[in-house]
């Protein structure tokens, strides 16, 4: 099979395979020995197409150093002023800056997670120093980009940057959480001249409390697109229900120009079915776009009867949108939507489609083992399919913008997201910043809320009020479709305070005071919009604090948190509430309270940082799956020396009765408590422990777990059984260990080595709050990982070679090593820029003045002379005189260190003029001719700048000079 991305373009609903939901919510089977992940299933996982045909990505060929590069002080007067020019960037920003030695690196890149952990560093960000790093990326354009208009994308940098382009500061970007857009058309270089990115990125800067990763953490792109084009982000088109029953969906396209006199243009939109048919066409009236500048053409789209979007079937169209200009199609765009309704309703809480859903939510952080925050497309489907199977179905992105394809898979597996802005100001700066997340965000149908901050101290002000006034305005001017809520911690009930000027009231904690709120503001919707806060380790089943270990039995929070039942109760029990957002989903690097150094990530999470199961995943499938039984119990079973000692349970479940058997024998029986399950004491005894749920009278599902013996071999189990060969597919695999009867051995806690081909292993994990074992393999292709209460995470990436076979191996001492194999399956790799080979250009150069006589090599402008000797590019060919003479040109280049240590070749590939070259004072080549023509040389090796003089001869009457590119080689 061969994944063809083209075929996904516009097809909405195409391109990912999901493992639900109906398989995953099935009772669990009766094989108590069974590893407590799912079973590995068929598909593929292609990349979510790409909406914008006019970009590519930019995520290979990037060269990094960790490390601030200082910019040496400016010697003289002169070095001052050619300093302060556009173009003259120096140190790491230079053009030609020597990173040769750099490595090679491909988007998204965190480097905070290759650090170790160290006590000195920040707790909240996980004990990982971040610091300051720089990333460097040259390329060439297609001569047949000049004239189109260009635009570099970075989809999110953590934490502040400065990006220069060929030496001019293009942007300074300053949160980790928004994208970056940055129009290059007047810098770009063509054809054979090489272009450079130089970013700064300073780590150092925290927007938060919890990790939050270093660098080049999201994808970036390249886009080119024609001269009047359609504006990134530039086409909204979220569907409107009519009053009469019949659907519009207003379309409003963006276009911009880079043409130097108005141009006329007009947009057609089409709605495509989920099938890809076209079922309805609209043309905007011609609009003009006035000469760098922008303008919008509208136009609405009508369907009768559209199939609706919603949780449990999430059918998405396509708006495609096509800007003509003399009746030629110039730009496209295909936008996802989704036909659905929202309401918040102040005593009954959201209402999809007319009909109530309770939020049964989760609040993220962006982060996962191994990875940290750069994040694979693929392992975010594989996170998001885990709380699928949790009976999730609403996600708050805390307390940041997501990245885009978060929500795009969002929209396909039908969640429902409060997309929540980072920073909390009003001030242009940052008003910037929540109108480009409304803009990028606002025709996805999973977005139900904006929210404009989280737990801000001026909540309860008049300032705070002010400031949310002014916020929410601005998100209303963008969309009038979502209410705007804010996430307050307290103040509700201050004289000023926040909750007046937002549509839904979002209360973080206090479900004491969720009665009151609401007989006081009986007209104001309100949702928990962060609940919970409580400890777990995964797989651990007593409280250590000495050990900083967490029990998993539910019975530990926070102090302003309650636990998952409580905080779940709390919020089940009252229609007016909207619903929950529990604190959190999964764990995450940093934030370990309750516990400091040596704990490095958080106990808050449903699953841990690997996605593996906690009790509270029972505990959640219980208070939220209603369309199918679901029973689980904890602890394990497998409790060596304490035989006849009295052992808590915890049954979760949604049934009516259960029964608790040990060995047969039953030891409890209980009517079932959803809320806050039920809990039994029994004495151990080995054998099987197993939980029967029934209604009336009827078994409708068991779960067990069965003492293990000691472990005697490795066990690996993919995700999914095939890989695409894109080089972008990634999955998890789970490491753990089974005993003789081939049963999971949920204590096992042993070190295991593995290594791969065919794949890269790109992260490692335990979900163990207090390892500090390294979460990245020893080398690309093996690595080191212990089992953590039985389990261990290698995340890989398949090779971009196309079809082939990944094995995979691990060994642990005195155990049966395990082998897997995965197939790889040929894809078409996504479309990227090309790297570019490490050939480098000089490009600038300064000319003298037509001489009479044949000038020395050594002829220089003087210092400080800016003015009588031109400044002139390679390419361009120096205007033809009348009489006879010589002009010097003048470059002072420092080779790279390969080519400094061992010498090179410098090549010009075009010079008009009889010519000779000297570097350093020597001369090295002679060109005879007049005609245009190369010229070559040996460059010898020598450290330092060099000189590199051309003393050209022109043919009066004749343009002369250097007019190709120029070339240094280590060949
Ligand atoms: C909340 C906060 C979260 C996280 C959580 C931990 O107050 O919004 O970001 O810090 O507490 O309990």
């Amino acid at each position: 099979m061969t994944i063809d991305r083209r075929q996904l373009l516009g097809s909405a609903g195409a391109g990912l395979t999901l493992t639900l939901p109906a398989a995953a919510r099935a009772a669990r089977g009766p094989d108590y020995g069974a590893l407590p992940m799912p079973a590995p299933v068929d598909g593929l996982r292609a990349p979510l197409p790409v909406g914008d045909p006019s970009r590519i990505g930019f995520d290979q060929g990037w060269l990094f150093h960790e490390g601030d590069i200082a910019v040496p002080p400016a010697a003289t007067h002169n070095e001052t002023y050619l300093r302060a020019k556009a173009g003259n960037a120096v140190g790491a920003a230079a053009i030609d800056y020597d990173d040769s030695d750099w490595p090679l690196v491909t988007l998204p890149h965190d480097w905070a997670s290759f650090q170790p952990f160290v006590e000195s560093a920040n707790v909240a960000q996980g004990y990982r120093p971040r610091g300051i790093g720089w990333y460097r990326r040259s390329f060439h354009l297609d001569p047949a980009s000049r004239g189109q208009y260009c635009e570099l994308q970075f989809d999110g940098i953590a934490t502040n940057a400065t990006i220069w382009v060929n030496g001019s500061v293009v942007a300074h970007n300053w949160s980790g959480y928004n994208s970056i857009y940055v129009d290059i058309t007047p810098f770009a270089r063509f054809g054979d001249e090489r272009n450079v990115v130089a970013i700064r990125v300073d780590a150092e800067a925290m927007e938060g409390w919890w990790y939050e990763g270093a660098g080049l953490y999201r994808h970036a792109w390249l886009a080119r697109r024609a001269p009047v084009s359609i504006v990134t982000d530039g086409v909204h088109c979220d569907p409107r229900a009519g009053s009469g029953g019949g659907w519009s969906v207003p379309v409003t396209v963006t276009a911009r120009s880079t043409e130097a006199a108005a141009v006329g243009v007009r947009a057609v939109a089409r709605l495509l079915d989920s099938g890809g048919r076209t079922v309805a066409t609209a043309t905007t009236d011609m609009a003009t776009v006035p000469p760098l500048g922008q303008g919008d053409l509208t136009t609405t789209l009508t369907i009768a009867d559209p199939a609706l979007w919603s949780v449990a079937t999430p059918t998405l169209y396509t708006v495609t949108v096509a800007l003509e200009r003399d009746g030629a199609t110039v730009d496209a765009r295909s936008v996802p939507v989704g036909f659905r309704t929202i309401r918040f309703d102040a005593d009954r809480g959201f209402f999809l489609n007319g009909a109530p859903v309770k939020l049964k939510g989760v609040c993220i952080h962006h982060d996962h083992a191994g990875v940290g925050v750069a994040l694979p497309d693929a392992l975010m489907a594989w996170r998001l399919e885990r709380l699928k199977e949790l009976g999730c179905n609403a996600i708050r992105c805390s307390h940041n913008a997501p990245p885009v394809a978060f929500l795009d898979l969002c929209d396909r597996m039908g969640f429902l997201v409060m997309d929540e802005n980072r920073n909390f100001n009003p001030s242009p700066d940052y008003m910037a910043q929540l109108e480009w997340l409304v803009r990028r965000d606002r025709n996805h149908p999973s977005v139900i809320l904006w929210s404009v901050f989280n737990e801000e101290p001026m909540q309860g002000t008049h300032a705070g009020v002010e400031m949310v006034r002014r916020m929410a305005a601005a998100v209303k001017r963008l969309d009038d479709s979502r209410p705007v809520t804010a996430a307050m911690n307290g103040a509700f009930f201050n004289p000023e305070n926040v909750s007046t000027v937002v549509d839904v009231v979002g209360f973080n904690y206090y479900p004491g005071d969720y009665d009151k709120f609401h007989a006081l503001n009986p007209t104001k919707p309100m949702t928990s919009s962060e609940d919970t806060s409580a400890f777990e380790t995964r797989g651990a089943y007593q409280t250590i604090p000495a050990k900083n270990i967490r029990s998993s039995m539910d019975d530990d929070a926070a102090g302003w948190g309650e636990t998952h039942r409580k905080g779940w109760a709390e919020i089940a029990r009252r229609p007016f509430v909207a619903g929950g957002f529990v604190w959190t989903g999964f764990d995450y690097h940093g934030e370990p309270t309750p516990h400091v150094w040596p704990t490095i990530s958080s106990f808050f999470g449903i699953l841990d940082l690997c996605g593996f199961r906690k009790t509270a995943y029972d505990i959640h499938r219980a208070g939220w799956i209603d369309d199918a039984p679901v029973v689980g119990l904890a602890p394990h079973w497998t409790w060596p020396g304490r035989e006849g000692q009295p052992v808590p349970i915890l049954v979760l479940s949604n049934a009516e009765r259960i029964t608790l058997r040990l060995n047969g024998r039953v030891v409890g029986e209980a009517a079932v408590d959803r809320l806050m399950g039920n809990s039994f004491t029994v004495p151990y005894a080995p054998g099987t422990i197993e939980v029967i749920a029934s209604i009336g009278g009827r078994e409708v599902a068991r779960a067990g777990h069965e003492t293990a013996g000691p472990p005697v071999a490795l066990r690996l189990t993919p995700a999914r059984r095939a890989m695409a060969g894109d080089g972008e597919d990634v999955q998890p695999v789970t490491i753990d260990a089974i005993d003789a009867r081939g049963r999971h051995v949920p204590t096992a806690n042993l070190p295991t080595r593995f290594v791969v081909t065919g794949a890269t292993i790109i992260g490692v994990g335990n979900g163990d709050p207090n390892s500090h074992e390294s979460e990245k393999g020893d080398s690309a292709t093996s690595g080191a990982r212990s089992l953590f209460n039985g389990l261990a995470q290698v995340i890989v990436q398949a090779d971009a070679g196309g079809r082939g076979r990944i094995t995979l191996r691990a060994t642990a001492p005195g155990l049966r090593p395990a082998a897997l194999m995965i197939d790889r399956v040929a894809a078409t790799p996504r479309a990227q820029v090309a790297p570019l080979a490490a050939t480098r250009t000089i490009d600038d150069w300064r000319r003298s003045p037509l001489l009479a006589a044949r000038p020395d090599a050594s002829l220089a402008p003087a210092e400080n002379d800016n003015n009588s000797w031109a400044f002139v590019h390679s390419g361009t060919a120096t205007p033809a005189e009348a009489q006879a003479g010589w002009q010097v040109y003048r470059a002072s280049v420092t080779p790279v260190r390969v080519i400094a240590a061992k010498g090179g070749r410098i090549a010009f590939a075009a010079v008009a003029g009889r010519a000779e070259l000297w570097v350093d004072g020597r001369k090295l080549a002679d060109k005879a001719g007049a005609a245009v023509g190369p010229i070559t040389a040996a460059l010898p090796a020598g450290a330092g700048p060099r000189a590199i003089v051309l003393i050209v001869a022109p043919e009066p009457g004749r343009p002369s000079g250097i007019v190709g590119p120029v070339t240094i080689s280590a060949g």
